[in-house]
């Protein structure tokens, strides 16, 4: 390429020409990025021309220069109207090509649900916790032990028998599925001894888990479901304290207005024992002809009673200084009762349309 003297009128006119035709053309921004190194970058004709002016004659400069500033001040405007334009096309483009439409179906990725018999026992314990007790927790398969003979069932108690057990073949393992969650209460104590008995620290434990018996499934009833076992071990305690808790845990439950009752029933490992019932939250005990209780006026929330001596002293736990308190609430009844969930069968097929009625509670 000849070189273009600064002096060249018509030389400087036909390179501008040049650039202004190509910034022109460029249809994007990368195209006029190439253009304009093509035409003001250091190598081209121009700018060449522009350095050389330093070298020409005194008056050749004047002129010269003046040339040389007209060209590149019309190049310079060329290209910022250019880029403005490109510009403006782009945000344009931009728009329409990244534009989303929210009136369009997503697709939905269905969420799952923690199961409402496991959020509501978390709930149950948290009562507990709240009152400084702790939360224990035991085996499912249980030795024989620890579900019957330390919990003071006679050898021949019909709740051995098979028909209301599941048993661990083979029958000399001692081995069985919990029917309850009490041997649990054997267990923390064990465990809290002696803590209680030289540091003089009261047991407060709930322990809440799944229990087994050889049930069919119906609207009633489950082979599995769950308790929460409650177990106060302290001097002084008596009937006042359980029923004082069991109050203030049905009242954090149900409510306020909720209203309990305590029928005295029988429990090998408690002595007095009792059924805690709960005032018909459907009639309130005003319909003789209630489903719900029969017309009773109560429904059976769970047992509870003292600690019989003979279970203190399987924990070796001294029953003439130290009394206990013991309760076992059912989880299921519990939500059946607080949720109005009508049939068992509910909460044991799976279903995540069931769980997701409760939220997603984490
Ligand atoms: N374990 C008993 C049951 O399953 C309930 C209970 C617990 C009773 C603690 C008294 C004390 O029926």
């Amino acid at each position: 390429m000849t070189e273009l003297s600064p002096l060249d009128a018509a030389g400087v006119e036909a390179a501008v020409e040049a650039a202004l035709a190509a910034f022109a053309q460029a249809n994007d921004l990368d195209e006029l990025k190439e253009a304009r190194l093509a035409h003001t970058g250091d190598k081209a004709p121009l700018t060449l021309a522009n350095r050389g002016i330093k070298d020409l004659s005194k008056e050749d400069k004047a002129a010269a220069g003046k040339a040389m500033g007209a060209a590149r001040a019309a190049m310079g405007r060329a290209l910022a109207a250019r880029t403005a334009e490109l510009e403006a096309e782009r945000d344009a483009r931009v728009l329409i090509e990244e534009a989303v439409d929210v009136t369009l179906p997503a697709t939905r990725q269905a969420t799952g649900a923690r199961h409402p018999l496991e959020t509501l026992q978390e709930r149950m314990c948290d009562v507990f916790v709240s009152m400084g007790w702790e939360v224990a927790e035991g085996p499912e398969m249980e030795a024989e032990w620890f579900n019957f003979d330390a919990l003071n069932f006679d050898p021949d108690h019909p709740a051995r028998e098979m028909q209301d057990t599941f048993f661990v073949d083979p029958p000399s393992s001692g081995l069985l599925l919990r029917t309850h969650t009490s041997p649990v209460q054997v267990r923390a104590a064990l465990e809290r001894r002696d803590l209680l008995v030289e540091e003089g620290r009261g047991i407060y434990v709930v322990c809440p888990g799944k229990t087994f018996r050889t049930d069919e499934l119906d609207a009633t009833h489950t082979p599995v479901f769950h308790q929460i076992e409650g177990l106060a071990i302290d001097e002084g305690l008596t009937m006042a304290h359980l029923k004082g808790t069991l109050d203030h845990f049905a009242k954090a439950m149900f409510g306020p207005e909720a209203v309990t009752r305590l029928r005295p029933s029988f429990f090998p490992f408690t002595e007095p024992s009792a059924e805690m019932d709960l005032r018909c939250f459907v009639c309130g005990g005003d319909d003789a002809a209630c489903r719900t209780c029969r017309g009773t006026g109560w429904i059976e929330w769970g047992g509870c009673g003292m600690t019989h001596p003979n279970v203190l002293v399987a924990a070796g736990i001294d029953p003439s200084k130290y009394t206990a308190f013991a309760f076992g609430m059912g989880v299921e009844r519990t939500l059946m009762f607080r949720h109005g969930v009508a049939d068992m069968r509910d909460m044991v097929e799976g279903d995540v349309r069931f769980s997701q009625q409760f939220g997603m509670e984490i």
